[in-house]
């Protein structure tokens, strides 16, 4: 196994406080939860969640789970009430992830919820897990620690074969019990199973007392982030844009003269940790057309191209 560069940390005190440290200077760790391995970033750091797609190789910005020691630092970032706040209670901390409306104000990158105004949110049952979520004393956003298409880990040794030298540490909890991923609920309008996992269906209808809505044959659970003009700002969109047309303002890209710059320098982790927070920026500053630079289809350029085209994309 190629671990160059990615430390193994150990499951005590000390690993704990290291993994805690890097996380909080922005670096990626992973940590065992009981469902699988996750990919750990600060959920308030934009670039740290920018290299989450990165290291992943994600060609686009899909929303990422973000992970909580309790219901108490749920709340605040998220509105949990009602249904939800009865299933958290019944199974939490447990593979149970929750998608719930962002409450204002909380310091989350824009980039973990991909635009969207909810967040996906879990309390994992796994001891390793809660001490680190504790230490950090942040939001972690994780998605499973595999490279893009890849199947998910359930041992450190796994993380470190797929994603060693592109992080900076995994914390070694050994294999992980559940082995799959969260089950997922949304509730918009009405509970909706999103994504089947780790807590039975079954076990949430009894909870519930009703059954749960299905999605729609074909619908993933990265629907909205695949719908077409999920998050678009009101004002047109032109890609690709070498010139500009009078009345414009200017996205731009690498060094040019812009009303707002994702990446002065070129540097496609930074416009990632950029794109959302300029495209809402532009948005408030009312419906005046938005030309974008040309931005390269390489690495995560592919995910920003991706996200432009589809806020540039005709409205329904
Ligand atoms: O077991 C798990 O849940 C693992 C471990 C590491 O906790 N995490 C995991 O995270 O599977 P991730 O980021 O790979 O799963 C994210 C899923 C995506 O399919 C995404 O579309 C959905 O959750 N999701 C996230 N935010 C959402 C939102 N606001 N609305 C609807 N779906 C959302
Ligand atoms: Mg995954």
């Amino acid at each position: 196994m190629d671990g160059s560069n990615t430390e193994v940390l150990s499951a005590d005190a000390a690993g704990i406080a290291r993994a805690a440290a890097l996380l909080r200077a922005g670096a990626l760790v992973s940590f065992p939860t009981e469902t699988v391995y996750g990919l750990g970033a600060d959920a308030t750091n934009d670039t740290a969640v920018a290299r989450i797609f990165e290291a992943k190789g994600r060609p686009r910005f899909n929303p990422l789970i973000v992970h909580l020691p309790d219901a108490a630092r749920v709340r605040d970032i998220a509105v949990l009430e009602g249904d939800a706040a009865r299933l958290a209670d019944a199974f939490w901390p447990g593979p149970l992830t929750l998608v719930l409306p962002i409450r204002p104000g909380a310091a989350l990158s824009p980039l973990v919820s991909a635009g969207l105004s909810t967040v996906a949110v879990r309390v994992p049952d796994q001891p390793l897990a809660h001490a680190l979520l504790i230490a950090v004393d942040h939001p972690i956003a994780a998605p499973s620690a595999n490279p893009s298409g890849r199947i998910s880990p359930t041992e450190a040794a796994h993380v470190v074969a797929a994603l060693g030298g592109r992080i900076e540490a995994v914390l070694d909890g050994g294999a992980c019990a559940v082995g799959v991923e969260s089950t997922i609920v949304g509730f918009d309008p009405v509970p909706t199973l999103l994504r089947p996992g780790g807590l039975p269906a079954e076990a949430i209808e009894a909870c519930l007392g009703a059954k749960l809505a299905m999605l729609a044959p074909g619908d993933t659970v990265s629907a909205p982030g695949q719908l077409q003009s999920h998050y678009a700002p009101r004002a047109g969109l032109r890609l690709n844009a070498t010139d500009l047309r009078p009345g414009e303002r200017l996205l731009g890209f690498g060094p040019v003269e812009a009303t707002l710059n994702l990446s002065p320098s070129g540097d496609l982790v930074e416009a990632a940790a950029n794109l959302f927070h300029h495209l809402h920026r532009l948005d408030s500053e009312g419906d005046v057309p938005i030309a974008v630079s040309p931005i390269p289809e390489t690495g995560l350029g592919r995910a920003i191209n991706d996200r432009l085209r589809r806020a540039a994309a005709p409205r329904e």
